[in-house]
């Protein structure tokens, strides 16, 4: 396990599509441990591969409602709306306003390639959706209004 280097924009690899992930593999299972490693030592509600480099449709979130694996994710199914202050890793000392579904689901693949379905909701669903876009290439500043610089 390992902390990885967060790349931050403008690196040409933060807009990338990502690749879907085939291989279960320990290379996979390293990946997913220090991304764990690298949020959780940034202080960051998710992190994804691209962020770290690997064009991988992978990513992490760590909210209150748990920490969470996602490999190839697909958004299944959203209802409601919620607009509120999103940032990010790779962005820093930037926040900006994002309008997002309130509720999803989402289907996904779990470390060993096993299907998994997620319901969640409020800043959760905000973060799966903030990392989700991370692979295809979207960060959040495309969509956001109304900036905050952090001093
Ligand atoms: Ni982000």
């Amino acid at each position: 396990m390992a902390i990885r280097n967060i790349l931050t924009v403008p690196d040409p690899l933060l807009n990338k599509k990502c690749r879907e992930v085939e291989v279960f593999d320990e290379r996979l299972w390293t990946l997913l441990d220090d991304l764990k490693d690298t949020v959780k030592a940034a202080n960051g509600a998710g992190l994804a591969a691209p962020q770290v480099a690997v064009l991988k449709r992978v990513c992490v979130i760590d909210t209150e409602d748990g920490f969470f694996e996602l490999i190839n994710p697909v958004l299944k199914s959203s209802s409601g709306e919620q607009t509120g202050l999103e940032g990010c890793l790779s962005v820093p000392k930037r926040y900006g306003n994002v309008t997002r579904p309130m509720k999803i689901t989402v289907l996904a693949k779990d470390r060993f390639g096993e299907e998994v379905k997620f319901k969640v909701k409020g800043f959760t669903a905000r973060a799966f959706l903030h990392e989700m876009d991370h692979l295809d290439g979207v960060i959040y500043t495309q969509k956001a209004t109304n900036f905050v610089e952090e001093k």
